[in-house]
């Protein structure tokens, strides 16, 4: 089967750079003092908005901007209405939606499922949000708040708290904010932790490293008055697993999630869910620290904080429309809002035969694929599901110009280049695709 190639879309933040953010904001805030230049912008296209997840502010918000911009919207909103309840694959959805639209926004329960629906769709896809994997427009509307409070965000320390396991935003939000030299405390929920190799992923990609901090309030949150703090490596000279942990003496943005009790997150955790309390906000440590909260929130806002001036959530929320607005004029007009260094991930490229995803609510489990692995890190034995992430310790390492094949933890794996890598999870594999045994 002939696969499309993949569009230019917005499919996860791990494809933001730099420069891409700095000029987004800039065209955002360009959309904010002069909407009246953009309001004909889009005139003539369809934007399709498909939602089989329920949602308020991001489909809302995205059909607002595309209004905003004179663009057409198609729309569902209820999955139960479309063929997906026939039973039909997500592949033949996205050929048919992109069809009929000149770009579609996409929320789908499984993870990857953006990556895949992009390669058959046949115009540009956005991400709005794919299972417990990405939400990548939620973090340029996260971090668009932030900017127009602060500027640049080098060197702040944002905390991100609540189910880290379960939820997008703050996943997403970590990637973005180690783009931009942020520090980034991690305070999850008991059991809600990303799971394990996130944050080391991080720190391979930007050169960043993990540390333990220590502050008493902590523990009223995750029951530890210790957390992680992933930051750039060199801003700061200190211990880092060894001896003491370091209070932290400042947070400028605490970033709040709630439990997602329908991805699988025990609704009884809700009473040990980290939130905020009235004595916390008379903590020195948040005096001057911004609340932020993807919504919808359940306990962990109670209604006393909205009045605070600290609080930023329905600011931020506000900045919705504005920031989609954005999304689309840098897909549909690049010719005039060009998008600088913005790399999708090639999805459907990689290393094909290396099995199931584990990963039970991969978009390649609910299609009855086999997913494709792509290489991450420098030892060259972890490779990653190219649509949902998850890892794969591989135990055998090939080498396709020597033919030779290594044990993983071989040195002899290091020396091979990453386009002649060729894993294999049995030796036997290796040998009878006629390899031969290297040591
Ligand atoms: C978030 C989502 O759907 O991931 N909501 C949103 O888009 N504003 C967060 C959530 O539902 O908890």
């Amino acid at each position: 089967m002939q696969l499309l190639p993949v569009l230019e879309g917005l499919h996860s933040a791990e494809a933001f750079s730099r420069s891409f953010l700095e000029a987004f904001f800039e065209l955002v805030g360009e959309i904010e003092r002069e909407p009246q230049r953009f309001q004909d912008a889009l005139h003539g296209k369809v934007i399709a908005t498909v939602f089989e997840e329920p949602s308020t502010r991001t489909r809302l918000s995205f059909e607002s901007a595309a209004h905003r911009l004179g663009a057409g919207v198609i729309t569902v909103a209820d999955s139960s209405t479309t063929s997906a309840a026939k039973g039909e694959s997500l592949r033949d959805s996205a050929r048919i939606i992109g069809g009929y639209a000149d770009l579609v926004v996409w929320r789908h329960p499984n993870d990857g499922a953006s990556r895949l629906a992009s390669q058959y769709a046949g115009v540009p896809l956005v991400n709005g949000g794919d299972g417990r994997l990405g939400h990548p427009t939620q973090t340029l509307l996260d971090l668009y708040t932030l900017h127009r409070r602060w500027g640049s965000l080098e060197g702040r320390t944002i905390g991100v708290m609540g189910d880290l396991l379960h939820g997008r935003t703050a996943r997403s939000l970590a990637w973005a904010l180690a783009v931009l030299g942020a520090r980034v405390v991690i305070l999850p929920g008991p059991g809600l932790d990303w799971e394990t190799g996130f944050d080391r992923r991080i720190c391979d990609r930007y050169d960043y490293r993990l540390r333990r901090v220590r502050h008493a309030v902590f523990q009223g949150w995750t029951g530890s008055d210790e957390a992680r703090v992933l930051e750039p490596r060199g801003l700061v000279q200190g211990s880092l697993f060894s001896g003491d942990a370091p209070t932290l003496d400042t947070i400028d943005a605490l970033y709040l999630t709630r439990l997602q009790a329908e991805r699988g997150a025990s609704d009884a955790a809700q009473g040990a869910f980290p939130g905020l309390k009235r004595s916390d906000l008379r903590d020195p440590l948040l005096s001057e620290t911004l609340f932020l909260h993807p919504l919808p929130r359940r306990e962990e806002i109670p209604d006393f904080v909205d009045e605070d001036p600290r609080a930023i959530y329905f600011e931020q929320a506000r900045n919705g429309p504005l920031v989609r607005q954005a999304v689309f004029l840098a897909l549909l007009r690049a010719d005039q809002h060009p998008i600088p260094d913005l790399h999708p991930l090639p999805a459907g490229q990689g290393e094909h035969g290396l099995g199931d995803c584990p990963n039970k609510n991969c978009i390649t489990c609910a299609e009855g694929m086999q997913p494709p692995w792509r290489v991450e890190g420098k030892a060259r034995r972890i490779f990653l599901c190219a649509y949902c992430d998850s890892l794969l310790e591989v135990h055998y390492v090939g080498c396709r110009s020597t033919r030779r094949v290594h044990p993983a933890h071989s040195s002899q794996v290091l020396k091979i280049r990453p386009e002649n890598l060729r894993p294999f999870l049995e030796r036997d594999a290796a040998i009878e695709q006629g390899f031969t045994w290297g040591g």
